[in-house]
């Protein structure tokens, strides 16, 4: 979703600023801007569409100043034109901001700004922001979104400069995530660590609450009152080639390539073989608090949401403690069933979606512990949860989840182990899951190495207006996440569904056009699933099975095969999503799909 950037420094920032801009296109956007002191004066240059376009219009008319905020934007209030794209400029020109979130009360305020004679030059909530700041605007700069501040409700991440008040950039955060970057004789602030990453790994995360002042040699986070606070200093542990696509054609299948990495780094340290169990040091529950717990809820969106229904099959399994899995979007407004003893883990490759941290907070205000399983190290679900497990799978570039998707079930099922073991699991199934765990990387290694068959497959289908992904048991969420994959980036129609819930129903839309996939490898369910195969057959099916064995029992049935090997039927899901992503990938990429950029979808969905 939006980004923002902002340099303060010795050299000309724009340059700065469309660096942080391109590293930050990842998220999702449709216009981009930047604005820059220069010369006692606010300069701004913005364009609908791509980066490329803001440049264009940076290379016709260069503005010079060191001290600069930028945007990307993605449409919320207002279509994505030139006029709506940030920074907006207050009417007279002596402030620019930039903007996450929503104002919620923007309706409100710009009545009030009318009558006090301001025009509005687009459709946005953020204008207001402006004016009100120049309206406002006594003494300093800070001391003026201070007092605009106290006037807003709803959510912002904010970054503000002015000609009256100038060599300094003024940000704030409520519920949309900013850091400040502290580079030598210069700063930023940026909305994500990989828009600055290129200039320095020294951060300091803002809280809800905070304003701070960012100027070339230093900077200053303030509270409300204009006190000032302490913010520890963080190091970011990745570094650029991380962010970089490092010879891949697309960040997508560099994280599909880096899964046998990335599971390995989730277990790095956690896994103990010798007793079949997991040591989790964050999770910060006592024993007494882990005996206790009767009732878990899971909670997340999209393809987190889809590895909590594997987590939930791994935990009943194991620990045999119920568990409901829940969209983050409902959970928030419902008037679910909590109590001291529920506990509520919160699954997230980026920690910042909107619903999942507001279901966390619920189930918080509500008594219950909270675990984040999350990606992304500092963010705002990071900080406020309980305790949780990080993922250490990286930054993941790609909009569709890939490697953060493995790590999570991953992380899930180092969780039941623990979980399991202190609650009666017998120390031979603990080692039996603990080498299967261990054993995933060199497995998902060998399934990469022969991605070329399934990019054969994804030639016979790249065509097809329809997909249908079923599967059964703990390869059902596989067959839903493999469905979500194809539809976000090659816009193919696609279902994923339980695979003997496909007669209620489903079955209707099955004739020789329909490329049914089947994730079937050799575990308890199997033979139901080849009752399933048959049915799609006997109505001319498309039918590409992802199976671990020569099965007798599917000749003459299956038109593609693709092997995976083989592990304990819970953990079959790392392995048998790699493929359905590669799937999904080829195709995407034979249609000629913005494979990393899907349209219309955000990375990180920090809006409601
Ligand atoms: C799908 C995808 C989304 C996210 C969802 C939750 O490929 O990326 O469905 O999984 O928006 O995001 P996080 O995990 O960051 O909370």
């Amino acid at each position: 979703m939006c980004g923002i950037i902002g340099y303060i420094g010795g050299k000309t920032a724009t340059p700065f600023l469309i660096e942080g801009l391109k590293r930050m296109e990842y998220r999702g956007y449709d216009s981009a801007g930047v604005a820059v002191l220069d010369a006692g004066a606010i300069a701004t240059r913005r364009a609908a569409g791509k980066i490329a376009r803001l440049e264009s219009a940076l290379a016709a008319a260069p503005i010079a100043g060191t001290t600069g905020i930028g945007h990307t934007r993605w449409a919320t209030h207002g279509p994505p034109t030139e006029r709506n794209a940030h920074p907006h400029l207050s009417a007279d020109g002596t402030v620019a901001v930039v903007h996450n979130g929503i104002i919620e009360n923007a309706n409100a305020l710009r009545a009030a700004l009318r009558d006090a004679g301001y025009e509005f030059r687009s459709d946005t909530d953020t204008e207001v922001v402006a004016h009100l700041v120049q309206e406002l605007f006594e003494g300093s700069l800070e001391d003026t979104v201070l007092a605009a501040l106290a006037q807003l409700e709803g959510t912002y991440g904010l970054a503000v400069v002015s000609s009256r008040d100038p060599g300094k950039i003024v940000a704030a955060r409520k519920g949309s995530p900013l850091l400040i970057g502290i580079g030598e004789d210069e700063h930023f602030v940026a909305s994500d660590a990989s828009a600055i990453l290129a200039h320095t790994r020294q951060v300091v995360y803002l809280d809800d609450g905070d304003v701070a002042v960012i100027e070339r040699n230093g900077y200053r986070v303030l509270d409300a009152n204009a006190a000032p606070l302490a913010r520890h200093v963080h190091k970011i542990d990745w570094d650029l080639a991380a962010i970089e696509r490092g010879g891949f054609a697309h960040f997508m299948l560099k994280e599909i390539f880096e899964q046998p990495q990335t599971v390995e780094n989730a277990m790095r340290g956690r896994l103990i073989l010798e007793d079949g169990t997991s040591k989790l040091g964050g999770l910060n529950l006592s024993h007494e608090q882990l005996m206790a717990i009767d009732h878990i809820i899971i909670t997340a969106c999209g393809t987190s949401w889809h590895s909590g229904l594997i987590g939930k099959l791994m935990i009943e399994e194991l620990c045999r403690i119920p568990v409901a899995v829940e969209y983050a979007s409902e959970f928030r407004y419902r008037n679910p069933i909590v109590s001291a003893n529920t506990l509520c883990i919160v699954i997230s490759q980026s920690g910042e979606t909107a619903d999942t941290l507001a279901a966390m907070r619920e189930a918080k205000r509500r008594g219950a512990r909270t675990l984040g399983f999350v990606n992304v190290v500092g963010s705002t679900i990071a900080r406020e949860d309980d305790g949780g497990i990080y993922l250490h799978a990286g930054p993941e570039i790609g909009v569709a989840s890939t490697k953060a998707f493995t790590s999570q079930v991953v992380a899930l099922a180092l969780f039941a182990l623990k979980l399991a073991r202190k609650r009666g699991l017998s120390v031979t199934r603990g080692m039996e899951i603990a080498q299967a765990l261990h054993a995933l990387p060199a497995q998902i290694k060998e399934i990469l190495d022969r991605a070329e068959q399934i990019e054969h497959i994804a030639e016979e289908f790249k065509r097809a207006p329809n997909f249908l992904y079923l599967g059964r048991g703990v390869n059902f969420p596989v067959a839903l996440e493999g469905a979500l994959k194809l539809k976000e980036i090659s816009y193919i129609h696609a279902e994923g569904y339980p695979a003997a819930e496909m007669k209620h129903g489903p079955i209707a839309l099955i004739d020789e056009m329909m490329p049914v996939v089947f994730v079937a490898p050799h575990d308890a369910v199997f033979d139901k699933v080849v009752s399933n195969v048959q049915e799609v057959k006997a109505r001319k099916g498309n039918i590409i099975a992802i199976t671990s064995r020569d099965e007798a029992a599917l000749k003459g049935l299956v038109d593609y095969e693709f092997r995976i090997p083989e592990t304990v039927d819970l953990l079959m899901p790392v392995l048998a999503s790699v493929p359905l992503q590669l799937l999904a990938y080829y195709i995407a990429v034979k249609r000629g799909s913005n494979v990393d950029q899907p349209r219309n979808l955000a990375k990180s969905v920090t809006v409601e």
